[in-house]
């Protein structure tokens, strides 16, 4: 092909394929249009996706996906700072972001750190709180290898003790005594996440903290598969720090999260790896170091400004559809699935039953197909499933969210009961 053949034939394709920043124009106004209400505002929120529809994609808790608003709002910011190859990190974007991310997560901006994922939020926890020999910090058995790891090698290097407790999907009172029954003199901590990894279960945070509080220990969340997935407010909830990622349901850009620190906290959980942006001011040679009044402290060095912007995009997009709906919405698909599993015979749910501990994610097994095979069966039907062998589950997790349906939800149900066995 001679570069004017090209030329022509690249002008047809442009024409055919709208650019993503035009996909939203066009379909912008129809925000303030639609009710959440109607099936019709889903689909439209669906269209807003370059998400394949040739795949069924069922694995939000695992990675979520961005809407071109996102996409877009990197690609715009990464070719403003790439024409004049500068950073972009100013003050006034920082407060401009963290004091909307605050208003969406119930929090001040100066208690919010941008993480590159959950696990670095956790471990900053992790390492920064004063934990030492003999100090027992009580978690569950469920846990993502991400709120594991750290505190393993936290036990090896520093020889804390660590206590666990199995989830009960009985009632979230059982849970708040488990945890009851594992405090000592010397128990420090709380470690557990809002939403297990494992069966989506929601567990009693603020019953937690009102624990913790009572008996003077901290409380640390995982709330990686909690963010984005149902309305927070961070102060209501009372935990001392919250660490979760931008990169599952809250749709923004791969690598990004927030640490939430409670403001009170912030001189106990001490910054361990700092930089640039840490201090408020400092003399090397006079040995003089201020660290930067805000959670700001627990960041460092040369980030990547439009994954920043882009999270901040994901903020104002849900917001735009709204949490409570997202919640509603993620709750009803979530709810039709469990019902519908429930009448195949050989499948045993695995999540609560009950509405206020069941989240997003509902897991399941089938009496006779080990969940690994169950899982290669389903991906030939084109549904993307994520097996959970954490805490010993060995089940098949999936996430309904907001650019799922309940068709999608009907193939699967078409794919179990196909199999064989
Ligand atoms: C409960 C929980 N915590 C932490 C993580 C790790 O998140 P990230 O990859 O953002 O560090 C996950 C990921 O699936 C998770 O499910």
């Amino acid at each position: 092909m001679d570069r004017k053949e090209f030329l022509k034939v690249s002008a047809v394709a442009a024409l055919a394929m709208p650019s993503t920043a035009e996909h939203l124009v066009n379909r912008g106004e129809r925000w303030t249009n639609l009710s959440a209400d109607d099936e019709g505002f889903w689909s439209f929120v669906r269209a807003q996706f370059p998400l394949t529809r040739d795949r069924v994609y069922f694995n939000t808790g695992g990675l979520g996906a961005s809407p071109y608003a996102v996409i877009d709002a990197v690609k715009a910011k990464m070719d403003e700072l790439e024409k004049i190859s500068e950073t972009g990190h100013t003050e006034g974007l920082w407060k401009e972001m963290k004091t909307r991310a605050g208003g969406f997560f119930g929090c001040d901006a100066d208690e919010l750190a941008f993480m590159r994922n959950a696990t670095e939020g956790i471990n900053v926890v992790c390492n920064g709180l004063p934990l030492g020999e003999g100090d027992e910090v009580i978690t569950t058995t469920h846990e993502h290898v991400a709120n594991a790891v750290p505190w393993l090698a936290l036990q090896k290097r520093r020889r804390i003790v660590l206590k666990f407790f199995e989830p009960s999907t009985a009632s979230a009172q059982e849970n708040v005594a488990r945890v009851e029954r594992l405090l000592s003199t010397r128990t420090r901590l709380i470690s557990v996440p809002h939403v297990t990894t494992t069966t989506g279960q929601i567990l009693p945070i603020r019953e937690l903290a009102d624990l913790a509080r009572a008996r003077r220990i901290w409380l640390f969340v995982d709330g990686a598969q909690a963010a984005g997935m149902l309305p927070l407010n961070l102060h209501e909830l009372g935990c001392d720090a919250y660490a979760f990622c931008g990169h599952k349901w809250l749709l923004g850009p791969k690598e990004t999260g927030y640490l939430y620190v409670r403001k009170d906290m912030l001189d106990i959980v001490q910054a361990k790896f700092v930089g640039a942006y840490s201090d408020h001011g400092y003399d090397f040679q006079k040995g003089e170091l201020a660290f930067h009044p805000s959670a700001q402290r627990y960041e460092y060095g040369t980030v990547n400004i439009p994954l920043r912007v882009g999270l901040d995009a994901a903020l104002q997009f849900l917001t735009r559809i709204g949490m409570a709906n997202v919640w509603k919405r993620d709750q009803q698909l979530s709810t039709y699935l469990h019902d519908r599993l429930r009448s195949i015979p050989k499948i045993r749910v695995l999540s609560p039953a009950s509405d206020t501990e069941r989240s997003a994610m509902v897991t399941f097994q089938h009496e006779s197909v080990p969940f690994l095979e169950l899982q290669a069966h389903l991906n030939s039907y084109n549904l993307r499933t994520r097996g959970v062998s954490e805490g010993g589950v060995n089940g098949l997790r999936i996430s309904c969210h907001i650019y799922n349906s309940r068709e999608e939800i009907d193939k699967l149900i078409e794919g179990l009961k196909s199999v064989r066995g």
